[in-house]
């Protein structure tokens, strides 16, 4: 199994090193040294770190950034028209020429909307290296993402849905545990899912996410199996994520304990469970005894205006997903400040080529102490 921070590889020749490889021997044997792993190459990327794909916060800058450290970043564009999509896919190539990815959310509601995902997947695919889907049924899309030359990967919340994910044609899956930020479909505890997945799923490369936001995070899922990790809080405390300078210091204030899981943020996007920092407005909505939809304090009123990733401005009502971004014009306190538990270790706010690096570093050393795989967490 592939549960190594050291991979031998056989037959390989200098000519195909993947970044981060390195020959340490002459012939046919080299030992790549680090955490590079066989996603990796596929990938074309030096460091298993990925930032997750989160709509507007995760923009050109923020994907560039983690790119140019060798990580790979994911831009966001959920719902993004495929014209837009290729102009800040064309931005994040201006600023990187290394590999990036592109999300998107896969919930589609009927044909036109399948129709729609195609057209972005396949704008996507024009210049990413990889696509990321998330909440659905990937099959629509593997083919036009793999036609233009990139990989698929889905996020899952379950070894069942792993399962489709790959009998779908994915090129990996990502195992989202409970502990996520943003929405999310896992049920279960990341650690306890992705042994899970690896087994249902081998050799299909699985990712962890959910809660890791240290090095040690990152070294516990590679023990674990994993191929790589998805972040995404750690990098919205980053200097180059697109959200306001308050929603990214309360994140380096926040303990897994002061976030909250449920479906309170549900306009626009119904029924769909997600972690958030606890904010004024969870309080007030839980000392109102915790009403449903149509009764909560407040509903329907704007909290200010959400400025879409493609710049588009709009009336934000109360409860309604989005993200507050740098000039966001409301009373924080309104707005979905979503975040994991992974917030606890999450105490500084740097350049992400910085959180790159101490992530790599990190859980080198945290692997070096233990370089035999551990049976367990
Ligand atoms: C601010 C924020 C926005 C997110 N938006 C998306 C999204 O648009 N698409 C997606 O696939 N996942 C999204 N996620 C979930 C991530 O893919 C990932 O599962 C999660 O961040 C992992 O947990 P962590 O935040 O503890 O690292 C978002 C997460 C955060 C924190």
């Amino acid at each position: 199994m592939l549960l190594r921070a050291r991979w031998h590889l056989g037959m390989v020749t200098t000519g195909n090193l993947a970044p981060g490889l390195r020959p340490v021997c002459a012939g046919f044997m080299i030992e790549a040294v680090g955490l590079g792993t066989p996603l990796c190459q596929r990938l074309g990327i030096e460091h298993p770190v990925l930032c997750a794909g989160m709509g507007a916060a995760a923009g050109p800058d923020l994907v560039a950034a983690v790119s140019n450290a060798g990580g790979l970043g994911v831009l966001g564009a959920a719902g993004a028209p495929p014209k837009e999509v290729r102009r800040r896919g064309a931005r994040v190539r201006e600023l990187t020429g290394r590999p990036f990815g592109v999300n998107f959310i896969i919930d589609d509601d009927g044909e036109d909307d399948r129709e729609y995902i195609r057209q972005e997947v396949a704008a996507a695919a024009e210049q990413a290296a990889a696509v990321v889907l998330f909440w659905g049924d990937p099959g629509p899309y593997v083919e036009v993402a793999h036609r233009a030359g990139a990989l698929v990967l889905v996020q899952v919340g379950s070894a069942n849905e792993a399962h489709a994910a790959d009998a779908a044609g994915a090129d990996a899956v990502i195992a989202q545990g409970v502990e996520a930020g943003g929405h999310v479909r896992g049920t279960t505890p990341v650690w306890e899912l992705l042994p899970q997945v690896v087994a249902a799923v081998a050799p299909l490369p699985v990712l962890a996410s959910g809660g890791i936001g240290d090095g040690a995070g990152v070294a516990r899922a590679l023990r674990l199996g994993a191929q790589g990790v998805s972040l995404g809080t750690r990098f919205v405390a980053s200097d180059e994520a697109w959200a306001h300078p308050e929603y990214k210091r309360r994140i380096t204030a926040s303990t897994a304990a002061e976030t909250f899981y449920g479906e309170l943020f549900d306009a626009w996007w119904p029924e769909a469970p997600h972690r958030v920092l606890r904010t004024r407005l969870v309080a007030e909505w839980e000392a109102a005894g915790r009403p449903p939809r149509g009764q909560r304090p407040g509903e329907g009123t704007p909290i200010g205006t959400l400025v879409r990733s493609s710049g588009e401005k709009t009336d934000w009502p109360r409860y309604a997903v989005g993200v507050a971004g740098p000039d966001f014009d409301g009373d924080i306190d309104d707005a979905p400040l979503w975040a994991g538990e992974s917030c606890t270790v999450v105490n500084d706010i740097k350049p992400a080529a910085q959180i790159v690096r101490d992530l790599v570093a990190e859980a080198e050393a945290a692997l070096g102490q233990s370089p035999e795989p551990a049976s367990s967490g």
